[in-house]
């Protein structure tokens, strides 16, 4: 189970990937944009030489070439069409850096982080698979930071989220909450969807188990989940009602060390 990697880690890894084609992409367009000026002014300098000429079987010569060529709708559009690949390259260039912030790759390791700000990242990466679906209520109390791997926890709000505005039959609520507990926080997200019956319940955080059709889930987000909060010394439970709704509850230590003595 812990072998796979999530979702998140996966798209990152393939974002880190595309970075690079997308950069020479992005340079050889520029320089294409150039190139293609240019063409275009030798062009247009070679029109106006033989049209100084007055050569009239030349001067026909060219008018030929010019329609046959589609020679005034390229040369009117051959410089939008490079700009328009430039901006789609662009955005490409943003989603990139918005999922590696989202996983925040290049720093994929234990440190002291704020939850309430990964919390809205999250929120922002996963805005549109939410926002048709349900309104979100965030009810955030005081929370230190804590110890963690912060590209996981994101990863693991991320599927909750997701999980709550899949559950929506008609538009409803998300509730995130969070709060502190002496050595301890808790993070919880509930919503007021179809909610889970108990013939499955048991069966939730199983890797693969999933309800939903065929390309619409591999059932692998809540297994994942688990892993990475049992990894952080945490515990991951779920309460639901049919009908009613859903809340995850996601308790972490607040350090690595002190669970440590705890343990031992
Ligand atoms: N908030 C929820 N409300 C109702 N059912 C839920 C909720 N969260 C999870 N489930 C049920 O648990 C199943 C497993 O969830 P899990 O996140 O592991 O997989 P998935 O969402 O089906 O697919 P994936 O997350 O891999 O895209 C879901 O298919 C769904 O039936
Ligand atoms: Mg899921």
């Amino acid at each position: 189970q812990e072998k796979l990697a999530s979702l998140g880690q996966l798209a990152a890894g393939v974002a880190h990937e595309i970075n690079n084609p997308v950069g020479f992409i992005n340079s050889n367009l520029t320089m294409l944009a150039k190139y293609t000026d240019r063409a275009l002014q030798l062009i247009h300098h070679m029109e106006q030489t033989i049209e100084s000429q007055h050569d009239e079987a030349a001067i026909a010569e060219l008018n030929k070439a010019r329609t046959a060529y589609k020679y005034k709708y390229l040369k009117n559009n051959i410089m939008a069409v490079i700009d328009e690949s430039l901006e789609g390259v662009d955005r490409v260039k943003q989603i990139v850096q918005d999922l590696k912030n989202f996983s925040r790759i290049d720093e994929a390791e234990w440190q002291w982080a704020d939850i309430h700000a990964g919390i809205e990242s999250t929120l922002n990466i996963a805005w549109n698979e939410i926002k048709y679906k349900a309104e979100v209520h965030k009810e955030y109390g005081e929370l230190p930071n804590i110890e963690c791997v912060p590209s996981q926890i994101n990863q693991v709000i991320m599927n909750l989220l997701v999980n709550s505005a899949h559950a929506m039959e008609e538009p409803g609520n998300i509730y995130i909450r969070t709060s502190s507990q002496e050595d301890k926080i808790t993070i919880q997200v509930e919503d007021d969807g179809s909610g889970i019956s108990d013939d499955i319940i048991g069966k939730i955080f199983d890797p693969f188990f999933t309800t939903k059709e065929v390309g619409k889930g591999t059932g692998l987000g809540l297994s994942l989940s688990y892993g990475i909060i049992k990894k952080h010394n945490g515990e991951l439970t779920v309460v639901s009602t049919p009908g009613k709704g859903t809340v995850f509850t996601i308790v972490l230590p607040v350090s690595r060390n002190h669970s440590d003595h705890k343990a031992a």
